[in-house]
């Protein structure tokens, strides 16, 4: 009999956890919502009130289910509340001392036999594992932002996770109505070490190409269908848990193509962190907001080159992927389609575009 997670912690409340715990929260769970202080706390609160709010104004949910869905979250400083925890997922900033920590406090006060999942983007899961006392009951839950709408989920498992787990979070994640897809524990999982390699080379396209940030943006939405361009999707992640990410990559793999671009690098020591603070690579109207108030440009630029540029590499990383036994075609093809919004995963592509064009672009 698989496992039962009627009751799930979520500690950290930022974009990526406070999505995390409407999701549950949706599907009927009670959620217990951690924060470190009341202002964070609020923040959370935030979080919750507009997305589902959004939802409210969009007729996609009545004002009465969003009462219901808020009124199964609990919020509050208090660990202790996590007592009655199937599952907790950890969502605090990507530092692994604080992530450690946090396991560490989670072993003193949640049953023995509740799971414990990091939804780390960039940190080995076995590391964090570490914190706790109990490194068997641990595993990753990597959710895709934004959490309500992405349907991804990677569940990763280390050495030390216990037979069976990963397969009941699974059969939970699919009751979710999510896809979660089951790796081992590798830097970038499988949907950000294809995706990320892609974005840092759209950066450095137009540190070098004479193309700017609007043209590599239209190239890959009009001239390959993505659902939107490197650089939109850069300050919707955020650019310093890009650069980190990227960072976490060029450590494990020492290829160039995940050093951070330098205008990257540049936008994070500035305190240019995308959508969050209102500037990234564009101008928004306030921080946490998609409304861009910068001037578009037209987008033009020779779109087939530029698509060529960029995305014949990117599938190529994903043939070296499946190649070295990390992850199925079908794994990777859902990972993308379902973490990234493609709308066809990199395999189908492949098989449109000819594999002797996508590897004839490296030479
Ligand atoms: N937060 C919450 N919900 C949002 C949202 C946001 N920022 N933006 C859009 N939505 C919701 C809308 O409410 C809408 O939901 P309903 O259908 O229930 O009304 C739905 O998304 C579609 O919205 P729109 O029609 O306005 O916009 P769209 O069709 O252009 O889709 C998008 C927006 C879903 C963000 C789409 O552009 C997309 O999939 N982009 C790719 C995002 C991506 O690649 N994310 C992964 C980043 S990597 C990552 O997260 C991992 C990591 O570790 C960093």
């Amino acid at each position: 009999m698989a496992r039962e997670f009627s009751t799930v912690g979520v500690v950290g409340l930022g974009t990526m956890g406070a999505g995390i715990a409407e999701v549950f929260a949706r599907n009927g769970i009670a959620v217990v919502g951690i924060e470190q202080s009341a202002d964070w706390l609020e923040r959370g609160r935030d979080h919750l009130r507009s997305s589902t709010e959004r939802a409210v104004s969009r007729g996609k949910l009545t004002a009465d289910a969003q009462q219901e869905i808020l009124g199964r979250i609990l919020l509050t400083t208090d660990t202790a509340a996590l007592a009655d925890a199937d599952l907790v997922v950890e969502a605090v900033p990507e530092r692994l001392e604080l992530k450690q920590q946090v396991f560490g406090a989670l072993d003193e006060v949640c049953r023995p036999d509740a799971v414990l999942a990091t939804n780390t983007s960039s940190l080995p899961v076995t590391r964090i594992a570490t914190g706790s006392r109990h490194p068997g009951r641990v595993l990753g839950v990597h959710f895709f932002n934004p959490a309500t709408v992405l349907k991804l989920v990677e569940v990763v498992s280390t050495d030390h996770t216990e037979p069976g787990l990963t397969e009941d979070i699974a059969a939970f994640v699919s009751r979710l109505g999510k896809v979660p897809v089951v790796v081992g524990d590798r830097a970038g999982f499988v949907a950000n070490a294809l995706l990320f390699g892609y974005l840092n080379q759209a950066v450095k396209l137009t540190e070098t190409g004479g193309v700017g940030y609007d043209d590599v943006d239209a190239a890959m939405t009009a001239g390959a269908g993505f659902p939107m361009g490197p650089f939109a999707l850069l300050d919707l992640i955020g650019l310093d848990t890009a650069q980190e990410i990227l960072l976490t990559m060029h450590a494990d793999t020492g290829d160039d193509r995940h050093d951070p671009a330098a205008s990257l690098r540049a936008l994070v020591e500035a305190g240019r962190l995308g959508r969050k603070t209102g500037q990234g690579f564009f101008t928004y109207d306030k921080p946490g907001s998609g409304r861009r108030t910068d001037q578009a440009g037209a987008g033009s630029g020779d779109r087939a080159a530029i698509v060529e540029t960029l995305l014949y590499p990117h599938l190529a990383d994903a043939l070296r992927m499946r190649d070295s036994g990390y992850a199925t075609a079908a794994d990777i093809d859902n990972a993308m389609r379902f973490g990234c919004g493609y709308p066809k995963g990199p395999f189908e592509l492949i098989e449109e575009i000819g594999v002797d064009r996508v590897l004839a672009s490296e030479r």
